[in-house]
């Protein structure tokens, strides 16, 4: 392992303590993570914060097999050290990166697959909000999904950190965009980022709004992190052929639909969860973004809407913010 200077053994890091609410995440202090090969060392500088760490905080979402135990999906730093077999990077190198784990912390070990430099011009605390959510949205909305230019999207909770990178970036690649939320002030946000029409969830029955937005025709593609009663409503939403991506089941894993809309419209439903994929598969997603996105975030065509920035220390104010659920766009957390 090739290491730059003065790398500490000891590091402090955010633990869940117990399953529980916010106050569970405390500072600990742990081993400084050693890269193996194909890995690297970053020296965290900030760490996004995911429904998915949420999710983990209370006992639900265990982290894969060979994972750290830390929270944390997603990082940006400094290269600290490199395990054998890396090429691309060097010390010193600013990257971000997703992480299958150990973001709320001082030092973090990814594969080098995982990494990719610093958008142009981004800060730290910028980087660290792209690329749980990019490589989400870029699987699923474009690889998955299949969406076109000039096909219509679909998205529901529009001012999440998925749904604003979603709007975003469908809007960049030609597509018309219809979201959901659930607030007037959610819905003008969502309409500023390229949205075309935005529904307020509340107070409209999306299925008859989208069918509206579009002519009686319908979503091409469905992007849903809410299920339940959802599922059979984004049937009646879709247009013929359409593609209905599914990334969480806030609302319920468990429903009842008409299926023979699938068989009707020619639907296809699908989904996928990214933190248990292979390192081979991030890294394609990975090249796919730094050829296809990473222009548009250097220009600003496209960049993460920062909602709060909180110290690591206050973590736990972080997911109290989150679970609020007055943010619109990323919460971060500056590791300093
Ligand atoms: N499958 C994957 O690979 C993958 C990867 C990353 C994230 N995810 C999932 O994607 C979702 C978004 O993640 P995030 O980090 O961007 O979270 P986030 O910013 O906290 O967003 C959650 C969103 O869900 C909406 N929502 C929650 N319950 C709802 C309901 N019953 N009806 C309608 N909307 C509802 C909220 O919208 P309103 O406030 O407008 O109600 C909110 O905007 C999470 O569920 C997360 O687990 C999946």
């Amino acid at each position: 392992m090739a290491s730059g200077h003065k790398i500490p053994t000891r590091m402090t890091a955010i633990a869940i303590s117990q399953p529980g609410g916010p106050r569970v995440l405390k500072p600990e202090t742990r081993d400084v993570p050693v890269p193996g090969p194909g890995e690297i060392l970053i020296r965290v500088r900030a760490a996004g914060v995911n429904r998915p760490d949420v999710q983990q905080r209370k006992g639900a979402y265990p982290p894969p097999p060979g994972a750290s135990d830390l929270p944390g999906l997603e990082a940006s730093g400094e290269v600290a050290a490199l395990g054998d077999e890396i090429s691309r990077w060097r010390i010193g190198d600013r990257v971000c990166a997703l992480t299958p784990g150990g973001g709320y912390a001082e030092y973090v070990k990814v594969h080098a697959g995982s990494v990719l430099p610093l958008p142009a011009g981004f800060t730290h605390t910028e980087a660290a909000a792209v690329p749980e959510n990019y490589f989400t949205v870029w699987h699923n909305v474009f690889e998955r999904g299949g969406l076109k230019k000039g096909e219509t999207l679909l998205v529901h909770g529009g001012s999440s950190g998925i749904g604003t990178t979603a709007i975003q970036l469908a809007s960049a690649f030609g597509a018309y965009v219809v979201t959901t939320a659930g607030s007037k002030e959610k819905c003008d946000a969502c309409l500023k980022l390229g949205a075309d029409r935005a529904i307020n969830y509340r107070e409209e029955d999306f299925v008859t709004a989208v069918k509206d937005a579009t002519g009686g025709k319908g979503a091409d593609v469905i992007l849903d992190m809410v299920g339940g009663d959802y599922v059979a409503r984004n049937y009646e939403a879709a247009a013929v052929e359409g593609r209905i991506v599914q990334i969480a089941v806030q609302a319920g894993a468990v429903a009842s639909a008409d299926f023979s809309k699938i068989m009707v419209k020619r639907l296809t439903h699908t989904g996928s969860t990214l933190r248990p994929r292979t390192v081979e598969f991030k890294a394609a997603i990975a090249a796919a973004l730094e050829a296809q996105v990473w222009p548009l975030l250097g220009t600003r065509k496209v960049s993460p809407v920062m909602d709060m920035i909180f110290p690591l220390a206050d973590a736990w104010r972080a997911h109290e913010r989150m679970e609020e659920g007055e943010h619109i766009g990323k919460i971060v957390l500056d590791v300093g």
